[in-house]
Order: structure tokens, then sequence, then C-alpha cells
């Protein structure tokens, strides 16, 4: 596997396997031994048909899920949590029902401090 991609930005998932729980309780694999090397700077586009595991590759990417099996790094860091400096758009919007906009907002604001301690980044010391 290709070192470089250990470079701030780039992305190495090895043997990676994502499950679900299903509502019903049972498993379901969106992704199975998926092996990824980014390099930094490189652009790079998941294609596939719908279900087959782009997002959840890219959640993996941005420490919002954490993978069944296999490891994923950013950096050259393994992803124990969200992935700082990392953008993420919802494929729909991920706004609150209940609440208005400028709500939520003020609630993420609310969050960043919480966000920053390195208890809530998978214990890594701020660098
Ligand atoms: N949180 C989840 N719980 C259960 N199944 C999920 C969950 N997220 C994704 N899946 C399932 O994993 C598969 C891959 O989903 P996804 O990564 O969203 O595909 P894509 O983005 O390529 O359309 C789909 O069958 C989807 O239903
Ligand atoms: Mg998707």
């Amino acid at each position: 596997m290709s070192t470089t991609a250990q470079g701030v930005g780039g992305v190495e998932m090895s043997n990676v396997t994502k499950r679900f729980v299903t509502p019903t309780g049972a498993a379901m694999t969106a992704i199975r031994d998926v092996n990824l090397v980014v390099e930094p700077g490189q652009f790079c586009a998941i294609v596939g048909p719908t279900g087959c595991g782009k997002s959840t590759t890219l959640t993996l990417a941005a420490g919002l899920e954490m993978p069944s099996a296999g490891t994923v790094k950013v950096s050259g860091q393994p992803v124990v949590g969200i992935t700082r400096g990392a953008s993420f758009v919802f494929q729909t919007d991920a706004l609150l029902p209940w609440t208005v906009q400028g709500a939520a907002c003020l609630l993420a604001l609310a969050a960043l401090p919480a966000l920053k301690s390195p208890a809530t980044r998978g214990g890594r010391k701020p660098s």
C-alpha cells in the first residue's frame, strides 16, 4: 500500500467492512473488504449505483461511522472520531425538524466546546 497517502489529506482504507443492524435486527453488510488509497491533493470520485456503499465509505473517512472491520486512516492517522478538517455535504438535509434553522445553528455552536475536547475526539491530543 502506498505510503504517500499518509500526508495531510490522504485517505487509506484497508480491508474495510461496514455492517449495519437493520430495524428487524438483521445484519446488513453495506461494504466489504474495501481497499482504497487517495493521495493528498488527489481528486477522487466514488461512483456506483444507489445502495452500493458510496455514502457509507465517505462517512467512514469523515469519522461519522466506525468500520466493523479494517482500518481507516486520514493524513496517516487512524480515524477514531470526527475527522478534523473534513467537510461533508449530506445527500439530504440534516436539519432538525423540530426547530427552526437559527436555533439549529445555535445548537451546533453550543456543542463546539464539547467537540473540541480530547475525550469526544477519541482521546487524541490537540496538535
Ligand atoms: N444506518 C444504516 N442502517 C442500515 N442500513 C444502512 C444504513 N446506512 C446505509 N445502509 C444500507 O447500506 C447500503 C449502502 O448504503 P449507502 O452507503 O447509503 O449507499 P449509496 O450511498 O451508494 O447509495 C444500502 O443497502 C443501505 O440501505
Ligand atoms: Mg449515498
